[in-house]
């Protein structure tokens, strides 16, 4: 193992330092991978270079300095060498009967997580796979804890014939709020959507009337970080609204909760603490390697009741700190030493500097693409920019020639009916550099473009 883990460890850290410069979006095709299944074992150390060489061509720089797509970090190093011990130690992240290591690094990490980002010292936290896992189990929480105040117990006698939960969620809500709610057997028609205003925060005097207008248990879906503008809601009034109604108020910050970390940008997320359940990611903002995600729940007893599972065999199952009890997964990948390193290599400050610096940075993307002629239609409050190039065809025709140009990445998006380039900055080797020789790139493009 010596020696194929230290050129495995070698392989990567080449790719890594390789960032900065290869094209962005990989060139050619990912054809090394096919052929027959093998009939015969292979030396490790050969299938190691097969590996390598099959996947280079389609590798794409996500954590380099200059991918701006969908909202995407790039893992620090301490994360990265965390995770690779990881993998070298191949721990279960179940409970502390299979890692009192893992247990103990994912308990620190969600304290420290905890107060960075403002929640509640007394919550749960869930290491999952990321905000889609994030949701869905804040809002199986969510889904326990309203029908058992209405005198129903979901996890025994399931949705059929239980009262109506009504779901108020947000026009401007992530699609995986959807998602969460069609796995939870609520359907996506459950949905009562509330207007959202002009930076896509939900409209208070609308949350007001949609949760006036209907009576029995009711979910509200909130969000922190709007996908496409970064927008948040006003959370302080929002939980205060929800609360009156006997509600349970979701928070969706997969990136957007980082905010809070960062003291210039923490009045966007007053009152946060007021929520019963919050979804976050590792992998986006805190640059963390895939996969990770946080959720965390005001009320731990009930995380743990929504979640848990019960088996004669499961050594330390029932406690409400067993970490099987508070993730979708039962055995899974200890994901809490990596977190516990990033937090560990950035501090308080680092973190704080980071989420600022990648604000800072979109303020000046959007600023020189808008003195090159470029329209930005959000108000830039963190790290997503939205561009137009004119009408939906010239915007779409300079997306894809910046994909195809390789200087940097990212994607499109349609917001309010028009089409949109959508830059995230999120990655914390990105510099000023950096941002400047996209701007260029993209406005040359533009200048190109029909
Ligand atoms: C607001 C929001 N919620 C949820 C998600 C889904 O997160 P993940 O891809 O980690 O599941 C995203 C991803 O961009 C997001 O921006």
């Amino acid at each position: 193992m010596r020696d194929l883990l230290a050129r495995a460890a070698e392989l990567a850290a080449a790719y890594r330092a390789s960032l900065a410069e290869r094209p962005v979006a990989p060139g050619g095709g990912c054809t090394g991978f096919g052929g027959p299944l093998p009939r015969n074992p292979s030396p490790p150390s050969e299938v190691l270079e097969e590996l390598a060489r099959a996947a280079e061509p389609g590798l794409v720089a996500t954590a380099g300095p200059r991918f701006f797509g969908f909202v995407v970090g790039g893992a620090l190093p301490a994360a990265t060498a965390a995770d690779v011990l990881v993998a070298g130690w191949d721990q279960n992240g179940f409970n502390a009967v299979l890692s009192p290591a893992a247990a103990a690094a994912e308990e620190a990490a969600g304290a420290w997580l905890k107060e960075l980002l403002r929640l509640p010292a007394t919550a749960s936290t869930g290491f999952v796979t990321g905000g889609q896992a994030a949701n869905t189990v804040g809002l199986a929480a969510a889904r326990h804890h309203v029908l058992a105040e209405a005198g129903w117990d979901v996890e025994r006698d399931g949705l059929t014939g239980a009262p109506r939960v009504r779901v108020v969620a947000s026009e401007e809500r992530h699609a995986t709020i959807d998602r969460a709610l069609r796995l939870l057997g609520f359907g996506t028609r459950a949905v009562e959507p509330v207007a959202a205003g002009p930076q896509g925060a939900i409209d208070l005097d609308a949350l007001e009337s949609t949760l006036a207008a209907g009576t029995g248990p009711v979910i509200v879906c909130l969000q922190a970080g709007n996908v496409n503008t970064g927008a948040c809601d006003d959370l302080r009034a929002a939980c205060e609204l929800t609360h009156r109604h006997g509600g349970w108020a979701h928070v969706d910050g997969a990136f957007g909760l980082w905010a809070a970390a960062n003291p210039a940008t923490a009045a966007l997320l007053d009152g946060v603490e007021l929520a019963d359940s919050w979804a976050c990611d590792g992998h986006k903002w805190l640059n963390v390697p895939y996969d990770s995600g946080f959720v965390f729940c005001a009320r731990p007893a009930v995380h743990a009741e929504a979640i848990a599972y019960r088996a004669a065999y499961l050594v330390g199952a029932g406690e409400v700190s067993g970490m099987g009890d508070l993730t979708l997964e039962s055995s899974r990948r200890a994901r809490g030493f990596a977190v516990w390193a990033a937090l560990r290599e950035l501090g308080r400050d680092g973190v704080a500097e980071l989420v600022d610096r990648c604000c800072r940075l979109a303020r000046r993307f959007a600023a020189a693409l808008a003195d090159g002629g470029a329209e930005i239609a959000n108000d830039v409050v963190l790290n997503q920019v939205l561009v137009s190039f004119g009408d939906d065809a010239r915007t779409d025709a300079v997306t894809a020639a910046v994909q195809r140009d390789g200087t940097c990445w990212l994607g499109g998006t349609t917001w309010r009916g028009r089409r949109y380039l959508r830059i995230s900055v999120s990655n914390w080797t990105t510099t000023e550099a950096d941002v400047d020789r996209s701007a260029a790139a993209i406005l040359r493009l533009a200048g190109s473009a029909p």
